[in-house]
């Protein structure tokens, strides 16, 4: 049988990019920078459950800041979209992620992809389930890639204890009372969930969940509300990487999340989840190989949101 066109794709991705030598890993979380700068896998989920993937697509790492998107899907479900936005806002700040600054007025983080929006929402779920919160956040994390994950505890003691800046940060929120007085409890569930163990596999798996309105494309789990995906999406396109967010929305042009750990998920409405893993990073917290691979496979299948072979919505067609 001949191979799929995704399949060869990915494969000469992989290949052509495995060489590229820029970008140096993470090591401002000490367990992180154990990471080898040679680990590299891609892999794509369609909606139809299929799988195309190449390279180093089972070897774990932890997903970091690609849990921000998620948990503040489990936040909009929980509280309602009108409670969490007094929490934090949806504006893209245009500064690191690690960033040690409110919006100007109503004193609330940016975004939630940014460190302060993420620790705000991670607080609302604390402020909700305390001792429960992170589990709920692991099986939600679960369902979405279709198997059971785990938590690396090396790395979640290593930020934990080296974590200064994100501990400023939530007594900052502290001081605004944007989060309640447990905030230390809730600085846990946010490290604990940057130390969840994914592959590229799961990330593709977790996107193709979003791209399929919510619902796991293998195992059929309904995992978010149509409502909160398309926030969250939205939220993505918008903020999900960092300072590089327009560029990023400028040459690919579809919703996306990094990590530092080198994890990159982006989305392709209703068809795709594609997840690179490639730890060395670039000045702005994200994966070298990974913005290369997703601009060229946005580029040669016409994917940007934008894109001229993108009929987008029906509505036109219904009306006229
Ligand atoms: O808060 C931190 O510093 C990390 N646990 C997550 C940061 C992250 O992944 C930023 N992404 N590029």
């Amino acid at each position: 049988m001949p191979q799929h066109e995704l399949q060869a794709v990915v494969e000469a991705l992989h290949d052509r990019y495995r060489s590229l030598d820029e970008g140096n890993v993470a090591t401002y979380i000490p367990e992180l920078g154990k990471a080898s700068p040679e680990d590299f896998g891609i892999s794509l989920v369609a909606t139809t459950g299929q799988v195309f993937e190449t390279g180093d697509c089972d070897r774990t790492f932890t997903i970091q800041s690609i849990s921000k998107p998620f948990t503040y899907g489990m936040a909009l479900e929980e509280f309602g979209e009108a409670a969490v936005s007094r929490h934090v806002g949806v504006e893209p700040s245009g500064d690191a992620f690690n960033s040690i600054e409110l919006q100007n007025g109503t004193n609330r983080p940016h975004n939630p992809m940014i460190n302060a929006g993420a620790i705000t929402v991670s607080a609302l779920l604390h402020s909700r389930h305390r001792d429960d919160a992170f589990d709920r956040v692991l099986n939600q994390l679960s369902a979405a890639a279709g198997r059971r994950l785990s938590v690396d505890e090396g790395v979640f003691e290593s930020e934990r204890r080296t974590g200064h800046r994100n501990r400023a940060i939530a007594h900052l929120l502290l001081n605004f009372g944007l989060v309640h007085e447990q905030a230390e409890r809730a600085l846990d569930v946010y490290f604990r969930q940057c130390s969840i163990l994914v592959t590229s596999r799961d990330l593709a798996m977790m996107g193709a969940t979003l791209a399929n309105m919510g619902r796991n494309p293998v195992t059929g789990e309904p995992v978010f509300d149509l409502a909160s995906v398309r926030h969250m999406l939205a939220i993505m396109f918008t903020c999900g990487m960092y300072d590089y967010s327009g560029e990023w929305a400028y040459r690919v042009g579809v919703p996306a999340k990094s990590g530092v750990a080198g994890g990159v998920m982006a989305v392709v409405n209703r068809q795709l989840g594609i997840a690179t893993y490639s730890p060395p990073l670039d000045s702005r917290g994200n994966s070298c190989r990974g913005i290369e691979v997703c601009v060229e496979l946005a580029t040669r299948f016409g994917l940007h949101a934008f894109d001229c072979s993108n009929v987008g919505s029906s509505f036109l067609q219904a009306v006229l």
